[in-house]
């Protein structure tokens, strides 16, 4: 296939952006996006020009690092998948592709299409954990937990913090991947002994980094690669609020 790519291009966090033209001649449509972007930046190098800065590590959907904003679709055109799970079958031969980073003060751009996340590491850092002991594996296998909430749970726990959601959002808002990171532990037993803290701890960093609230749009449930549930956001404010009060009335 002959494609168009019309790619973002940066220096630095600092240094005015512009979207480059790069001709493609012989793209496989078996080839992943990451791969086709593999193929331009051996290319940029053959020809001693800078490659494209892009972040990458799993390529198989786990790991959440691959974000980027393909004709405008965060991950691209294909429902619940990641870019790296993306495959040039889904484009037309001559098609014009325009890759542009996460576009969201939260994430700030380091280079080119690589966005610094951190802010979501600093959420989770604030209270997406259990720190009591949980026992070994099988301990776990040992405490009943109804299977609609060992189902939630599951669902939940399979958001990979890629931050299309906030990229997506017109409010900049995190509140679908905190909702998620909340919703994991909440419908667990060994994620009730901070459930409290943890929401008010979360939400409270989730606000400082600047990220927006919900404004019911619902993009992020659209753009989410692993089909995250917007009843996760319902969660969220019903945990938030219970432990607001409860907190609020002992003191
Ligand atoms: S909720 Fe979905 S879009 Fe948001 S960070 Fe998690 S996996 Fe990515
Ligand atoms: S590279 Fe890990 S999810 Fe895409």
């Amino acid at each position: 296939m002959k494609l168009t790519l019309k790619i973002w291009r940066q220096a630095g966090p600092d240094a005015k952006g512009r979207l480059v033209t790069y001709p493609m001649d012989d793209v496989s449509p078996d080839q992943s996006f990451l791969e086709m972007l593999d193929d331009l930046n051996r290319d940029l190098v053959l020809k001693g020009e800078e490659p494209v800065a892009i972040e990458h590590d799993c390529r198989e959907g786990i790991c959440g690092c691959c974000g980027l904003m393909i004709n405008g679709q965060a991950h691209g055109p294909v429902k619940g998948t990641t870019v790296c799970q993306l495959h040039m079958r889904n484009f037309k031969d001559g098609d014009t592709i325009v890759i542009e980073p996460w576009r969201s003060k939260p994430f700030p751009i380091i280079k080119d299409l690589l966005v610094d996340r951190s802010a979501f590491d600093r959420i989770i850092q604030a209270g997406g954990f259990v720190s009591v002991n949980t026992g070994n594996a099988q301990d776990a296998n040992a405490v009943p937990i109804p299977k609609k909430n060992a189902d939630l749970a599951f669902d939940a726990a399979a958001c990979i913090g890629c931050g299309a959601c906030v990229a997506s959002c017109p409010n900049g808002s995190a509140m679908l991947f905190v909702g998620a990171k909340i919703s994991q532990l909440a419908l667990l037993p060994q994620g009730e002994p901070e459930r409290k803290r943890r929401a008010v701890a979360m939400v409270k960093q989730m606000d400082k980094e600047g990220f927006g609230n919900c404004s019911n749009v619902g993009e992020c449930e659209a753009a989410c690669p692993k089909e995250i549930k917007l009843a996760n956001i319902q969660r969220l404010y019903r945990e938030y609020v219970r432990a607001a009060w409860s907190i609020s009335e002992k003191v």
